[in-house]
């Protein structure tokens, strides 16, 4: 039988990986370990239902693998319950939202803008932003949240559901004020951690246990595992709502999904306990100093961040004083070059959400390569190199009608741009030096 083209296909991406430095701070590798789970019989099996109580026969072993995941990250976040089914972030949302919530009452979350995520009430397009009251709350001047607002809007509109969670945010979620304002207003506290979740492990992030009624995580960014999500009931949320276990067990299954992927199911159990390890924290630890160090070289460039600075994973390169609109030129040219970034919106953008002015960038995974301080010095040089050299070059035309004609053709023209070429030498040079997944944050056999 021919080779599938399929398989060709996997060996460039690949190889794509192995040769560029991956910034995009919601991206991970996994290790070994959970990609062999992944790619295991689990698959096979339909397992509608829950432990102890599914609708198909011949899921003895299916059960115990459900049970030590949940298990594992009980003793993790010290929870008393876990629900790993969800199939990923955004469902898992839907699913906590659907648990709490009837149609139309009032929900609060970070507006897209400032940082925050679609599932948590952006309006109009999304299932959140419709089918609820959305009231959104942003960030200051400084970039960062705006408790004192966000105070006044939860005292006015009552909201029945407070999220704290981020997605292009670059401080810590301070959870405690979160959980004052909700308790003062009696709604329930939903943190979604998914993309710090490796840091708070690692203790260098607030957790927010003591804090929220239900914590939801993505279990493929900083938590290195595969595509999926957990949800998390805590003590405090137990103590407010007691049903609060079987409302979102309901909501997840059979409300919302079918048949979990157990394989999934397996490669988060083998993620979790990778987490326990002194070597996760260390490797969490090793996240934030890169990230420090980026966001300080890049400043010393002259690169402005939104907020300047960070406090996590993650940090914005705000172009508005020197090239707004040209955040997707920028991130375009990058990858020409062999850094793969995203554009993004900054707070009180000038350009659009189309050709917004920044561009985020984050460590996990450059960190579960093994790159380190120095790596991130040079990476600091490049994308400051390959920005100007973007602005001067390929210059974002103010007259709309010329500007996707113009995008377009600088998009071809970037191919054969030969400092452009350069750089990605150079970026492969160094790049194929680090393995996808660095030896040392790999399971010992003691550990297994
Ligand atoms: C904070 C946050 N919540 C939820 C999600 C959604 O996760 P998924 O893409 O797995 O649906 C994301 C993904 O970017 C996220 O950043």
């Amino acid at each position: 039988m021919a080779k599938d083209k399929i398989f060709n296909l996997i060996n460039k991406e690949e190889r794509r990986q192995k040769n560029k430095i991956g910034l995009i701070p919601s991206e991970n590798n996994i290790s070994p370990e959970v990609a062999k789970a992944l790619g295991s019989v689990l698959t096979n099996k339909y397992a509608e239902g829950y432990p102890g109580a599914r609708y198909y026969e011949g899921n003895q072993v299916i059960d115990e693998i459900e049970i030590e995941a949940q298990d594992r990250l009980k003793k993790l976040f010290d929870v008393p319950f876990v629900n790993v089914q969800p199939y990923s972030g955004s469902p898992a949302n839907s699913a906590i939202e659907f648990a709490l919530l009837e149609n139309g009452d009032t929900i609060m979350g970070l507006e897209l803008a400032s940082g925050g995520h679609l599932t948590h009430g952006h309006p109009r397009v999304t299932f959140s932003g419709r089918f609820f009251h959305s009231v959104q709350y942003g960030v200051g001047e400084d970039g960062r949240i705006n408790f004192t607002r966000l105070r006044q809007l939860a005292r006015q509109y009552k909201p029945k559901l407070i999220i704290a969670g981020n997605t292009a945010y670059p401080f810590e979620l301070d959870f405690a004020q979160f959980a004052q304002i909700a308790d003062e207003v009696g709604a329930y506290l939903l943190a979604d951690i998914s993309h710090v979740t490796g840091l708070i492990v690692a203790g260098v992030h607030p957790s927010p246990i003591p804090y929220a009624h239900v914590v939801m995580s993505t279990t493929h960014k900083t938590f290195r595992g595969p595509r999926g999500a957990f949800i998390l009931v805590t003590d405090k949320g137990l103590e407010k709502d007691p049903k609060l276990p079987s409302k979102i067990r309901k909501a997840v299954f059979p409300a919302l999904q079918g048949g979990p992927h157990n394989a999934t199911t397996a490669a988060i159990a083998i993620a979790a306990s990778e987490a326990m390890t002194p070597a996760y924290k260390k490797y969490g630890r090793q996240i934030k100093k890169n990230a420090a160090v980026l966001a300080e070289s890049l400043q010393k460039q002259g690169l402005k961040l939104v907020g300047d600075g960070t406090q996590t994973h993650l940090m914005l390169v705000d172009y508005t004083p020197i090239a707004p609109g040209m955040g997707g030129l920028i991130a375009r040219a990058l990858d020409t070059a062999g850094i793969y970034a995203n554009k993004n919106t900054v707070p009180g953008e000038q350009g659009s959400p189309v050709y917004p002015s920044g561009l985020r960038l984050g460590t996990p995974l450059v960190t579960t390569r093994g790159m380190g301080e120095r790596e991130m010095k040079q990476i600091a040089l490049w994308i400051k190199q390959v920005s100007e050299h973007t602005i001067e070059k390929y210059p974002l035309p103010t007259d709309l009608e010329q500007r996707k004609y113009f995008v377009e053709r600088y998009y071809k023209e970037m191919l054969d741009d030969e400092f452009l070429r350069q750089t990605e030498k150079d970026v492969k040079a160094l790049a194929k030096t680090f393995p996808l997944f660095a030896p040392q944050w790999r399971l010992q056999e003691s550990e297994t």
